[in-house]
């Protein structure tokens, strides 16, 4: 049995669904991210499992025990918010053994509890100074240390990372990550970050207003987006209109309105005349000066270069074919210095492989 099932949980606000009828169930040991844009419903999912807030419909059963009307506190749940709402008057130690008071847990088990939590979040050292003598990263572990002490079964982050700059929150990722291994503690995640998303879980749950729109594991979400919103929202990601024209085994030909034709591989299901989008990722395109011997793909086509945006990294390139539509592709800038291969105006040839893309039936 899972560790936490939610069964076609709702809540509305007036008119407005936040949460339109998610089901989904989480394992014991999973670090599970709710992903989605702002607004999308994760923070009131999340409240509700905390239960900060009710469903106007559906259960949530945690361990096999349905928690309607458990109120928050007889919950074995804890919540890490982005604002780390720690207690400003208490020090570091204090906040970490303020859960533990709260539980009459001896004051003999408190030292050593609190001593354990904060150095699972390497703040060992910093016990008795006040939240105010801590830096944005060192306030956040003191709330991920109080919400660990008492071992919850579940622990709820929302956006814990969000106010941290990126180089520290990188760091905070991964500090994330062995946490939770070396713990053990089950996690619900929420952010709207799709990359913080890829890095730290076990398995996500895209969302979009109020519904889950893919369940998946996270190379599976990046390559095998479902539908048009998680192709969109996960990374970059060329999407053609495209038809299924004729199929021959797994290979199809497909058309590709403004592209013109083009082969993919294509679900067994489909058959000729299915209607739907190729979602190409601009990582799987490659670019090359045209005129140059086509050895580099299956599909191809010639175009110019419109815009370039350069990642440092890479730079990806916007390339506008003779019908206007245009198509992204990226290139590694592997030599040192060199921000771009190709200027706006300059005429290429775009190619990818049969294999390289997706198609997303409507
Ligand atoms: N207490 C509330 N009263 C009215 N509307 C709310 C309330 N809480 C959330 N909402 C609305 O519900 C939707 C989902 O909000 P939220 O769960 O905070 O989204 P997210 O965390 O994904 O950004 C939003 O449209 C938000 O404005
Ligand atoms: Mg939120």
């Amino acid at each position: 049995m899972a560790l936490l099932e939610i069964q076609n949980v709702t809540r509305r606000f007036g008119s407005m669904t936040a949460v339109d009828g998610v089901s989904l169930s989480i394992e014991a040991g999973e670090f599970f991210t709710l992903l989605g844009p702002s607004g999308c419903g994760k923070t009131t999912l999340l409240r509700m499992i905390a239960g900060f807030d009710a469903p106007d419909g559906g259960r949530i059963v945690l361990d096999g025990k349905d928690l309607t009307g458990v109120p928050p506190e007889r919950r074995n749940v804890r919540t890490v918010f982005q604002s780390y709402a720690l207690f400003p008057h208490m020090t570091v130690a204090a906040n970490v053994a303020f859960p533990l008071k709260m539980a009459n847990t001896p004051a003999a088990e408190l030292d050593a509890k609190v001593r354990e939590s904060l150095k699972n979040v390497q703040l060992d050292t910093l016990a008795t100074r006040f939240p105010h003598e801590l830096s944005g990263g060192q306030k956040q572990r003191v709330a991920i240390a109080r919400a660990l002490v008492t071992h919850p079964a579940l622990m709820l982050l929302d956006e814990p990372l969000a106010a941290l700059d990126a180089k520290l929150r990188e760091q905070m990722q991964i500090e994330l990550i062995n946490l939770q291994k070396e713990v053990g503690i089950t996690f619900v995640y929420v952010t709207h970050d799709q990359g913080e998303a890829l890095a730290l879980s076990h398995r996500i749950a895209v969302m979009n207003q109020g519904r889950i729109e893919q369940l998946d594991e996270p190379s599976r979400i990046y390559s095998y987006p479902k539908n048009r919103f998680v192709a969109d929202f996960i990374g970059q990601c060329n999407i053609l209109e495209a038809t299924v024209r004729k199929r021959d085994g797994e290979v199809a030909e497909l058309d590709l309105p403004g592209v013109g034709p083009a082969r993919a591989l294509i679900d067994a299901a489909l058959a000729s005349g299915a209607r739907g989008a190729l979602a190409l990722r601009p990582e799987k395109v490659t670019i090359n000066p045209s005129g140059q011997p086509k050895t580099d793909g299956d599909n191809h086509l010639s175009g110019t270069v419109t815009d370039f945006l350069y990642l440092g990294d890479v730079t990806i390139y916007r390339v506008a074919l003779a019908s206007g539509q245009k198509i992204e592709a990226m290139r590694a800038n592997a030599e040192a210095g060199r921000a771009r291969f190709f200027e706006v105006g300059d005429a290429v040839d775009v190619a990818w492989q049969v294999g390289a893309g997706h198609f997303l039936v409507d």
